[in-house]
Order: structure tokens, then C-alpha cells, then sequence
């Protein structure tokens, strides 16, 4: 039997009198590559918004590994290995990869900040602290490398985040989600505005993680001719419901989906 790694009960959000969810439940198999589908302002990114812990339900409970984590925040869930993207990359522009990938580490000793604000008098101190953040440091770099492989990222680790393409920031953001030990990782529309040819390939380096890491991934996705081979189980919304889930050839040929996109 599959095991559940995010199951969302009866949730409902709404902005004044509009019902972005409305009474939304579904599970989300452990490693396995979910989909989420429907037509512009069908409550998606709301739903990722409510599950990170950006927004807090009306009323509903989210459980992650069977913990109710409902309006728990972002940065608790990401200690707790659940980490989203979005659908605009949040970088640090002018930093490289590599080291967008190591101020994302969860154990990051924040050791640059350190050194600046120590008295450069205080020697005996210095020469206590600095072995342990040399350990630090050389584990994450490793860390780092390892993931920048795993994401076909390793020939552009030395660039600033502003150079790359609109396909390679998107890997570099699951990279940053990636240092923190994410198990969970909720994507935003991580090929909105990328190429086939690069979208197709970072599909290829989720199922990568997927059978490598044993990540589970729950994916906003609008563009299906992309997405839809790579998915394991697909669920799809409306008007802050969901109409459909199960196998996406199934959910697709659902006529309730064929009419909302339509209606759309
Ligand atoms: N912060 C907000 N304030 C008010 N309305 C919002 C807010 N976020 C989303 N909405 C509305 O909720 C609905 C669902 O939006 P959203 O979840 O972004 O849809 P999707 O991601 O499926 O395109 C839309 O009608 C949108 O205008
Ligand atoms: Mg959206």
C-alpha cells in the first residue's frame, strides 16, 4: 500500500465574498508526482498558499505526515521537510547558484554574518569557532554539489543567478528547497515561460529526484502537453473545487474537466 504524505481535509478559503476553495480534500501519495490542473483562478496557487502555511484556512485541516499542520508557517514546515517554489523564482540575484543553494541550507551557521560582526580582535575565539563552521562549510559544499549534479547544474555553479535562463532559475529554486532536506516539495508552474526543450528536461531531473531522492512532488502545472507523461496521479479544480482526480488519462477525458476548460 502507498502511504500519504499530505492529506488535505474539507478546506476552505475565501478573499471577502469570493470562494477561492471551497471544501477542497484530497491525499497525496509519498513518492509519487502529483499534478493539480484547472482553468486560470481556479484556486490553485491559493491551495499551495494554504498547504506552505502562507495562508491560514476559513476552515478545513491540512495533515503532513499525519501531523495536523494547519496554519503552521512556512519556515516551521520547511524544517519539517515540506518546501514549496513559486511561480515567479525568489533569488538571490546577485549571488552565484552555488551560493543561492548554500544560504538555503537548513544548518547554515550563517557564518559570513558571523565573521563580519566579530571583533577581529577576539583571536582565541575565532580560532575555536572557525574549525566548526570549516566542517560546515565543506559538508554543504558537498551537499550543494551533489544536488547542482542531480539538476544538470554543475557547469553553471560559478555564475550569478541573473544570468541564467528562466528554465535553469526554476532548478535552482527546487535546489534551494533541496538544502533544506525537503521531502515535500509543492512546485508553482515550474515550466511557465520555459522552453519545450528545457521543460521536458526539467520534468526529466523531477522524476530523477523522485526515484533517486524518493522526493514526492505536488505540482500546479498549466501546460499538460508538457507535464502530463512525467505524472503519476492527477487532480484537477474549478471554481475552488475539486471536480476530478485519479490517473491523468482519466482525469482528463472526465466530461466535468472537458467542460470547465471549455467554459474557461
Ligand atoms: N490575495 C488575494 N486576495 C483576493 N483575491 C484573491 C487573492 N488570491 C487569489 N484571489 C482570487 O482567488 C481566486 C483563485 O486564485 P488563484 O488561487 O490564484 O487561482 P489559480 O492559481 O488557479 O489561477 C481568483 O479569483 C483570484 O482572483
Ligand atoms: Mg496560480
Amino acid at each position: 500500500m502507498q502511504s500519504v504524505v499530505l492529506s488535505i481535509r474539507d478546506v476552505t478559503k475565501a478573499f471577502e465574498n469570493l470562494l477561492a476553495l471551497d471544501r477542497v480534500s484530497m491525499e497525496v501519495a509519498e513518492r509519487k508526482i502529483s499534478i493539480l490542473i484547472g482553468p486560470n483562478g481556479s484556486g490553485k496557487t491559493t491551495l499551495i498558499n494554504v498547504i506552505s502555511g502562507h495562508y491560514n484556512p476559513d476552515s478545513g485541516k491540512v495533515f503532513y505526515r499525519g501531523q495536523d499542520v494547519t496554519g503552521v508557517p512556512p519556515y516551521k514546515l520547511y524544517g519539517m521537510g515540506l518546501a514549496r517554489t513559486f511561480q515567479i523564482p525568489a533569488l538571490f540575484w546577485k549571488l552565484t547558484v552555488l551560493e543561492n543553494l548554500l544560504v538555503a541550507e537548513k544548518n547554515n551557521p550563517g557564518e559570513s554574518f558571523v565573521k563580519a560582526v566579530l571583533p577581529s580582535g577576539i583571536r582565541s575565539l575565532k580560532k575555536f569557532i572557525t574549525p566548526m563552521w570549516r566542517n560546515n562549510e565543506e559538508r554543504a559544499v558537498e551537499k550543494a554539489s551533489r544536488i547542482l549534479d542531480l539538476l544538470g547544474l554543475s557547469k553553471v555553479w560559478d555564475r550569478p543567478a541573473f544570468v541564467l535562463s528562466g528554465g535553469q532559475l526554476k532548478l535552482v529554486e527546487i535546489g534551494r528547497a533541496l538544502m533544506s532536506d525537503a521531502k515535500l516539495l509543492l512546485l508553482d508552474e515550474p515550466v511557465s515561460g520555459v522552453n519545450p526543450t528545457l521543460a521536458h528536461e526539467i520534468f526529466s531531473r523531477i522524476l530523477k529526484l523522485r526515484d533517486e531522492l524518493g522526493l514526492t512532488f505536488f505540482i500546479v502545472e498549466h501546460r499538460l502537453d508538457i507535464a502530463l507523461s512525467y505524472v503519476d496521479q492527477m487532480f484537477a479544480m474549478a471554481l475552488g473545487r475539486i471536480i476530478a482526480s485519479g490517473p491523468p488519462d482519466d482525469v482528463l477525458s472526465n466530461k466535468t474537466v472537458i467542460e470547465a476548460y471549455l467554459g474557461g
